[in-house]
């Protein structure tokens, strides 16, 4: 196992055939499964959610070696407080544990931590590991890792609203200048661009409240693969069928490739 996850995180050479220059600047990732994953081998889920910490060591990893901008990570919905009091203790517990292990790792490798989601409802203990997690590295220019912890999209989307509601009743903002850049703004997710890949495991076709507004042009990557089970060559196996894409935006395919005929040699299959 050690000589597996040695592999994993450090041996494992970025395949020739993806491109580097068109690598998304964010991913996002639903990491799903984990409880399953225990189950298939008679474990109790919380197993599942401890093995899954050394896929995000390996995807952070991979995504820093990569020079990606921006990877957000699902890592406990608002509506996972409806699990059993011993699983969501335990996966605050891990949370911590993580933190305080890794911090550390995250300062070397240039990697700047950030938060998403409504923070106060975290534990104490879990708020200020986090806080001295994100100090630390707040100098850090390289990968920005974005967890989402007690989030939902829909609250997101609605302390958005107030906020402008406010902003509306102060006379701060005119009604006539709310813009789709007025409610990004809004977002806790201001900060960063909106993601281009979105990836879920666990064979599970949802998005189960995860950045509704930010998702709206992302293309989509589902896989079976169970989260403790996905490492960086599954990430590299995401971005090779990402890059085979079009990206459209409401255009025509001819349209894309009169812009840009590189591009369009890249997807002709
Ligand atoms: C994802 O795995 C981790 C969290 C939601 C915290 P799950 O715990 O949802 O695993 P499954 O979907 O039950 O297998
Ligand atoms: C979504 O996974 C949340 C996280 C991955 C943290 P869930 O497994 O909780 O999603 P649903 O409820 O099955 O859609
Ligand atoms: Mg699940």
């Amino acid at each position: 196992m050690y000589l597996c996850t040695l592999f994993a995180n450090t041996y494992m050479i970025i395949p020739e055939s993806i491109d580097h220059n068109k690598l998304p600047e964010h991913i996002a990732i639903i990491m799903d499964g984990n409880g399953r994953w225990a189950k298939e081998r008679g474990e109790d889920r919380v197993y599942g959610h401890y093995e899954g910490v050394r896929s995000v060591r390996a995807i952070v990893d991979a995504c820093g070696e990569l020079g990606i901008g921006y990877l957000t990570l699902y890592a406990f919905s608002a509506e996972n407080w409806n699990r059993p009091k011993a699983e969501v203790d335990a996966l605050m517990e891990l949370l911590v544990n993580t933190i305080r292990k890794e911090v550390e790792e995250l300062k070397k490798n240039n990697v700047r931590l950030h938060v998403i989601g409504d923070f106060e409802s975290l534990p104490e203990i879990c708020q200020q590991e986090l806080n001295e997690a994100m100090e630390m590295t707040a100098a850090n220019t390289g990968l920005n890792l974005i967890l989402a912890l007690s989030y939902s999209s829909r609250d997101e989307i609605a302390m958005a609203v107030r906020k402008i509601a406010e902003k509306v009743k102060s006379g701060a903002l005119r009604i006539e200048d709310i813009t789709d850049e007025t409610i990004k703004q809004h977002l806790y997710t201001a900060a960063f661009p909106d993601p281009e890949l979105m990836i879920r495991t666990s064979g599970e076709y949802r998005i189960s409240n995860y950045l509704l507004y930010q998702l709206a042009y992302s293309e989509l990557y589902f896989t079976n693969v169970h989260w403790p089970d996905f490492r960086k060559e599954n990430l590299y196996e995401a971005l090779l069928n990402y890059q085979q894409r079009e990206r459209r935006f409401g255009k025509t395919s001819e349209q894309i490739q009169s812009v840009n005929p590189t591009h369009a040699q890249g997807n002709e299959e």
